[in-house]
């Protein structure tokens, strides 16, 4: 890199090994619309403008998969207003993007438990899934009512059910079997985790999935998380040594 002009080393940074699956904990709205003395919902739709910005950055960046988390099995403790709120911003969402992200190559999927999600929004949801079903540049996955141990509690039962009926014999079953189960079947397990807002919690995360990724937590507030925040980021995972357990090669 010796001699190199910035612009180009810098290019050559984010070339290097781009995490193919980002996961974010998207944190924060609500204490951004705080100090600006406006309502949570505020900060809530503020934090889906910054969706839209991440989505639209992963193609260059060499981001294959992005998985956001919206709404966790534990968020239902807010009040019925935040709540509802947050809902019709999940429809809303939804609606308003569809064609665009339909247009720009994005595969969605959901992941979560959809029977305590109204009927309106579910409906919306396999409707973009479907809609979105050939696209293949940038696969975003929506964890929405997902909680990491709900996950694999459902899964656990599932594949108990097999068990019980005799399809699969429970001396064969290894964490592969399990993983079949899970909400992620069709993903990749995530490479890099992201939280914003300065927690350093994983909150009932992708549990999982994220055994061997590596975590970013960062100060800023979700609704200020920029595009070129990410791409930082993602600069800097390059630079990681992964070792999965082993030893340096
Ligand atoms: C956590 O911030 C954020 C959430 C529980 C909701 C995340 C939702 C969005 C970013 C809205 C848009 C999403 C989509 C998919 C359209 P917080 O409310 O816990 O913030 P706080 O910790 O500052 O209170």
């Amino acid at each position: 890199m010796e001699g190199t002009a910035p612009e180009a080393r810098k290019t050559a940074r984010r070339a290097s090994t781009p995490p193919q699956h980002v996961a974010i904990i998207m944190d924060g709205n609500g204490r951004w619309a705080q100090l600006r003395g406006r309502p949570r919902l505020f900060g809530h739709q503020a934090g889906a403008r910054r969706v839209r910005e991440i989505v639209r950055a992963c193609p260059d960046l060499g981001v294959r998969y992005l998985t956001i988390f919206a709404f966790s099995t534990e968020n239902w403790k807010r009040t019925q207003t935040e709540v509802a709120g947050l809902m019709r911003l999940f429809r809303r969402y939804i609606e308003k993007e569809a064609r665009d992200l339909l247009e720009s190559g994005v595969r969605v999927r959901f992941i979560g438990d959809r029977v305590r999600l109204e009927p309106r929004l579910v409906a919306l949801m396999d409707f973009l899934e479907e809609l979105t079903a050939e696209n293949d540049r940038v696969h975003l996955t929506i964890a929405l009512n997902y909680g990491g141990r709900d996950e694999v509690t459902r899964a656990a039962r599932r594949l108990a059910h097999e068990v019980a009926a005799g399809r699969i014999d429970p001396d064969e079953v290894t964490a592969e079997t399990l993983a079949r189960f899970l909400d992620t079947c069709l993903l990749p397990d995530p490479d890099l985790v992201i939280r914003t807002s300065g927690e350093a919690r994983i909150s009932n995360f992708l549990l999982w999935q994220s055994a061997y990724a590596e975590y970013e937590f960062v100060d800023t507030l979700w609704p200020d998380f920029t595009a070129e925040e990410f791409a930082e980021i993602i600069a800097r995972f390059g630079e990681r040594e992964r070792r999965f357990g082993g030893v340096k090669a």
